[in-house]
């Protein structure tokens, strides 16, 4: 029997290079290897974009769109949207009866959301909770590998004790998850920073290759090259750093030419979004032949929905029964 892999993502934004590199190409690896079930997150979502409600439904669609063009594909695993299954309100809330909040509150997650997303009032329970809501995705399908980056290792941490303290209270329901670190390290965005949907600095893979051109442009290099000429610190730069990932052919004698001053920062720039857009072609293709059929995205979900449930509410009877609620 293989293995079964679980893992969600937000529907925040749109997905972008930074969701690929991290997460997604690593799922689509995974789907030969795995049993797997991969979903939108957007009862997560909800926790920070209660407000946002006019963007959510485009953002689904649109990372739903996105995981296919990138290759899950519905023959090798299991895709669906999380509030699709109330089921997962439901183990959500009766973990929550054996979760400490001191638990929660320890999450580093918590403080650093609140600071990040100052502008807006996370002081909701449902933002408290949000790690015991991932417990429930995770521990409702007997996941064995959780595979995640390391932001999230905490949310696994914190899953495992609410495992352990749910079986003590009511007997062996839920096995221990582990998680499946992704290794890559972070991409940079646009203005240096982390690539991230809260920084605003992302190049989206629905981004059309004149975006793509133009984002690429603007991007911060090694600051100590004024002009053309001056030697370059390529391990500074982002630019190189995307070579290294996107044009590891390339990466070598970018990194030689870039510290012999004989290669400008401008052509260094346009071969890299050339080669973007290149990596980013078949996504683009894929994209628009989905778009044009929203049906297709649709009953994909739904079948997923349909085939999640099928553990999902297995999971919720047996919780139930060892609560004594039936
Ligand atoms: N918290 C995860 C993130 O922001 C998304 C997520 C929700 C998740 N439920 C999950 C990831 C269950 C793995 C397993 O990236
Ligand atoms: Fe970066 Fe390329 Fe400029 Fe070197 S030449 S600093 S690698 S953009």
């Amino acid at each position: 029997m293989k293995k079964r892999v679980l893992s969600g993502i937000q529907p925040t934004g749109k997905l972008h290079l930074g969701n690929l590199i991290g997460a997604i190409e690593n799922w689509v690896k995974l789907q030969d290897k795995y049993d797997c079930y991969f979903f939108i997150a957007d009862l997560h979502a909800l926790t920070t974009a209660y407000d946002d409600k006019d963007h959510l439904k485009e953002y689904i669609n649109g990372v739903a769109v996105d995981l296919l063009a990138a290759g899950l594909d519905p023959k090798k695993c299991v895709i669906f949207k999380q509030s699709d299954l109330s089921e997962h309100s439901e183990l959500h809330l009766m973990l929550s009866m054996v979760t400490p909040v001191s638990w929660l509150e320890r999450v580093p997650t918590y403080k650093s959301k609140i600071e990040e997303m100052s502008g807006k009032d996370l002081g909701s329970y449902g933002f408290l909770g949000y790690p015991v809501l991932q417990a429930a995705d995770i521990l409702m399908y007997k996941a064995d590998y959780v595979p995640v980056g390391q932001d999230q290792l905490p949310h696994i941490e914190l899953t495992r004790e609410i495992c352990r303290r749910f079986n003590n209270f009511f007997g062996n329901v839920f096995p221990e998850p582990k998680d499946l670190l992704t290794e890559f390290p972070t991409l940079p965005g646009t203005d240096g920073r982390k690539m991230s949907k809260s920084y605003n600095n992302t190049i989206a893979l629905s981004d059309p290759p004149e975006e793509i051109r133009k984002k690429i442009s603007i991007m911060v290099t090694d600051p100590a090259r004024v002009k053309k000429d001056d030697p370059g610190h390529p391990e500074v730069c982002s630019i190189y750093y995307f070579y290294k990932i996107f044009g590891p052919d390339r990466a070598d004698q970018v990194a030689q030419e870039c510290q012999a001053g004989s290669r400008g920062c401008v052509a260094c720039k346009k071969e890299l979004a050339e080669i973007l857009v290149k990596y980013l072609t078949p996504i683009h293709k894929q994209r628009e032949q989905l778009s044009q059929d929203p049906q297709k995205v649709e009953s994909i979900l739904q079948d997923g929905a349909k085939r999640a449930r099928e553990i999902a509410g297995k999971t919720l009877l047996h919780a139930k029964q060892a609560m004594g609620l039936v």
